[in-house]
């Protein structure tokens, strides 16, 4: 329709490939992509930093409103410092949870997404872009694999990181968060109505960046 934006919305839950998925998507269109849990991670980063509890809504306050947050390429800033590497750790992957149950911190953030997404064209990864931040997205992909498939992948990263992960340790520390994303109050992890889903459990990172870009140009 005349009002759709363009902009593909890709969201699911977490380690089922989202970002890399949606930067290729990118890529291959010459899109620019938006990564929304990067903003969440930089947020929980600021708030860890500063020592702050999050029932100190007045420190909360004064927090978001200077918060400056940047993307450059693949490059997360932090009042103009390169975080990309510290927003991975494992203390800003649990720490995030709560940070982004916060109905303040998604309020300022979706607001910021609002603006960036506004003018161009963009491919857009997260939780709630298809429900939430951009309704109008002209295609909502909503991405899925089975919680073996996922935390398999997320062994495989962090193996590579040069780390010892525990295969059952890392199958439930997703459930506990696709626990928390789908079940707090506000904007909960789930598909769009008009969101197409597509389960990657037996698909290659490539067969899944070709679904999508396919999908995108047979609706424009
Ligand atoms: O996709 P990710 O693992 O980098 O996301 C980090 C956290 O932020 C995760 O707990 C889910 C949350 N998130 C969210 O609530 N809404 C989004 N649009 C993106 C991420």
């Amino acid at each position: 329709t005349a009002s759709a934006l363009s902009l593909i919305a890709i969201d699911g839950p977490s380690g089922v490939g989202k970002s890399t998925t949606a930067r290729r998507v990118a890529s291959r269109l010459g899109w620019q992509y938006l990564d929304t849990g990067a903003m969440y991670r930089t947020a929980a980063l600021a708030v860890h930093r500063a020592g702050l509890d999050l029932a100190d809504r007045a420190g909360l306050e004064r927090l978001l409103a200077g918060l400056d947050l940047a993307q450059e390429g693949t490059r997360i800033f932090l009042a103009g410092e390169d975080v990309s590497e510290a927003i991975r750790s494992q203390d800003v992957t649990r720490g995030v949870t709560p940070v982004s149950a916060d109905a303040r911190v998604r309020e300022v953030l979706v607001e910021q997404q609002r603006r960036i997404g506004a003018s161009g064209r963009w491919v857009v990864d997260g939780r709630d872009i298809g429900t939430v931040v951009f309704p109008t997205a002209c295609c909502k992909i909503f991405l899925t694999a089975s919680p073996e498939a996922r935390a398999r992948r997320r062994l495989l990263e962090l193996e590579a990181k040069g780390q010892s992960p525990v295969f059952a340790e890392v199958l439930a520390d997703q459930r506990r968060r696709d626990e928390a994303d789908s079940t707090r109050a506000v904007a909960p992890l789930r598909p769009a109505e008009d969101a197409t889903t597509l389960d990657s459990s037996d698909l290659t990172l490539d067969e899944v960046v070709d679904w999508i870009v396919a999908r995108h140009q047979a609706h424009p």
